[in-house]
């Protein structure tokens, strides 16, 4: 069975009450419900949190087990160097899709640059919480 870790970063655990006319009414829940819907033979390991420290401790997880993930950094995309180095390690390794919800690059300036992109196997962005299943969808195709 493969393993595949969904983290989510700052503010995500606010999903459907967050501003919904840019992230809609699906709240975390919601989602996990339909990624384990749409792959029930994956071992799903979910995370949300606020802080870098326990992202990376996560990523590192990832890195050691060798498993995929698919990682929405939410805020950190933008800046957080430390994130992005953890990333990196997973390269050549194990996939990593970068997510978005919105479509950053449609949004304000300071969201047009990810610190993560470049390390990331892929990117998908803006298609609500179908990026996660698209995400989902390419990293279990055969
Ligand atoms: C986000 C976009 C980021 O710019 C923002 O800080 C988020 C969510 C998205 O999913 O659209 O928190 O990553």
């Amino acid at each position: 069975m493969s393993k595949i870790y969904v983290l989510n970063g700052p503010n995500l655990n606010m999903l459907g009450a967050r501003e919904p006319e840019v992230y809609g009414t699906m709240n975390l829940a919601d989602i996990e419900a339909q990624m384990r819907k749409q792959a029930p033979t994956v071992d799903f390991v979910f995370g949300q949190s606020g802080s870098e420290d326990q992202l990376i401790s996560w990523l590192h997880q990832a890195f050691e087990e060798k498993a995929d993930v698919i990682l929405n950094p939410a805020a950190f995309t933008h800046y957080s160097y430390a994130l992005r180095d953890a990333c990196a390690m997973l390269k050549g390794r194990s996939k990593l899709i970068e997510v978005h919800i919105s479509n950053p690059h449609a949004r304000e300036t300071f969201r047009h640059n990810s610190v993560i992109s470049a390390v990331a196997t892929g990117v998908i962005a803006g298609f609500g919480v179908d990026s996660y299943l698209l995400a989902l969808q390419q990293l279990t195709r055969n």
